[in-house]
């Protein structure tokens, strides 16, 4: 039996790869490449030495996804596949209302004709919105600021209403609080188009000498130094996280929802210090206006996760950043070609590619 995953060659998607097929799990993987590279997943057969199927194709396309379903004995799905750049929401609302929900529709009713009923859904501590404390439990307040939290907050519902209607489905929904790191490889990473948004990829830049200095959005909140606190959390405990949820839903039914975090919280001020112990690099930074929409302070209650699925995240934010800045270095241009691996391919070793 096979684990379909959407959007399998972006960031957590490709880490997530590998720890299926490092615990030996078929996979199939569909992703349209509109935020990543097809080199992530060569990176994921080197790395694993592992064979799977990648299909480049949009999950709109509801006939392709069907032949997929109807060529692979899927039995659980796993979907990271949209769009996640909460300023372009703002700006391009309809292009995130439409890719993020049609695609999650179009995939949940195919899974239906074709009877799978296990899925893991990439949500985000976003639908906490402005959250009234912390830590934050999994039925504290929901709220979104923007359209892109709303996409994920409206999928939850769907998600609910769509396991309400037919007990066969078994759903877990995964509230992500910060990501970051990268495979210990550093072959694998995160691969942020143009300027990054978020902050340890804007660091690692500056670090590796791309940007000039750190802009922190304000130093007037209520936190010790002044800066917006957040729960980061290594990749690969993120994507290990998944397997776990796997396992959950493939014994249950009905839906489940987790907060993947550490429960520690650190300051952008702390994070530059990590950073700069990790990299050995002085990163230079100055303080900016408040980025409109941020909130002070987000950190997650695992209490939940931890209990239920036996999972805890386990990497500290030293080990988080030494991995951010082995890929940063290594890949001072992200993802380009492997003369190395492109030969493999060419002789069919390691995964096979279909339109
Ligand atoms: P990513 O952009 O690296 O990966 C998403 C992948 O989906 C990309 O490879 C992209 O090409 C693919 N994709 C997008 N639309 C598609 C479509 N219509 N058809 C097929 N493929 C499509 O993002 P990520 O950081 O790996 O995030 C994965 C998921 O986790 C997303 O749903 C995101 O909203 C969610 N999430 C991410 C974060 C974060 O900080 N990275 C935090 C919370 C939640
Ligand atoms: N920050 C800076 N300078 C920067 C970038 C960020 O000071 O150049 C600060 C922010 O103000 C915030 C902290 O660093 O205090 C973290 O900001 P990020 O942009 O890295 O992360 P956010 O918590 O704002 O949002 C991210 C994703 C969202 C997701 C959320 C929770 O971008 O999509 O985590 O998972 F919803």
């Amino acid at each position: 039996m096979a684990i379909l995953i959407t959007g399998g060659a972006g960031y957590i998607g490709s880490h997530t790869c590998i720890e299926l097929l490092e615990a030996g799990y078929e996979v199939v993987i569909v992703d349209n490449l509109c935020n990543s590279s097809h080199i992530s997943l060569n990176r994921v057969a080197e790395i694993t030495n592992k064979t799977f199927t990648f299909y480049k194709m949009d999950l709109m396309d509801r006939a392709g996804l069907e032949s997929i379903f109807a060529r692979h004995p899927i039995e659980a799905v796993i979907h990271f596949a949209g769009l996640k750049a909460v300023g372009e929401s703002v700006q391009l609302p309809l292009s995130y209302y439409h890719t993020n929900m049609t695609s999650t529709l179009i995939l949940c009713e195919v899974m239906k004709k074709f009877e799978v009923h296990k899925l893991v859904f990439s949500s985000s501590a976003t639908v906490y919105g402005l959250p009234e404390a912390v830590p934050i439990a999994e039925n504290a307040a929901l709220g979104a600021t923007n359209p892109y939290g709303r996409t994920k907050l409206m999928l939850e519902q769907i998600l609910q209403d769509l396991a309400a209607s037919d007990e066969r489905w078994g759903v877990s929904i995964l509230r992500y609080f910060n990501p970051i790191g990268a495979h210990k490889s550093g072959r694998i990473g995160e691969n942020p188009n143009g300027i990054p948004n978020n902050l340890l990829p804007y660091i690692s830049q500056v670090a590796v000498g791309k940007l000039t200095q750190v802009n922190v959005f304000g130093d007037d909140y209520p936190t010790p130094d002044g800066t917006g606190i957040r729960d980061y959390i290594h990749v690969v405990d993120l994507a290990k996280g998944h397997l776990k949820a796997l396992e959950k839903i493939k014994a249950g039914s009905g839906v489940d929802i987790y907060n993947l975090g550490t429960g520690r919280g650190y300051s952008v001020l702390e994070m530059i210090a990590a950073f700069e112990i990790a990299s050995g690099q002085s990163i230079p930074y100055a303080v900016a206006e408040r980025r409109p929409g941020d909130i002070a302070v987000c950190f997650a209650d695992t209490e939940k996760a931890n209990r239920e699925l036996n999972w805890s995240a386990t990497r500290g934010i030293e080990e988080m950043c030494r991995d951010s800045w082995r890929w940063q270095c290594s890949n001072p241009s992200g993802y380009e070609e492997d003369s190395f691996v492109l030969h493999e391919l060419a002789a069919g070793n390691y995964h096979k590619t279909a339109q």
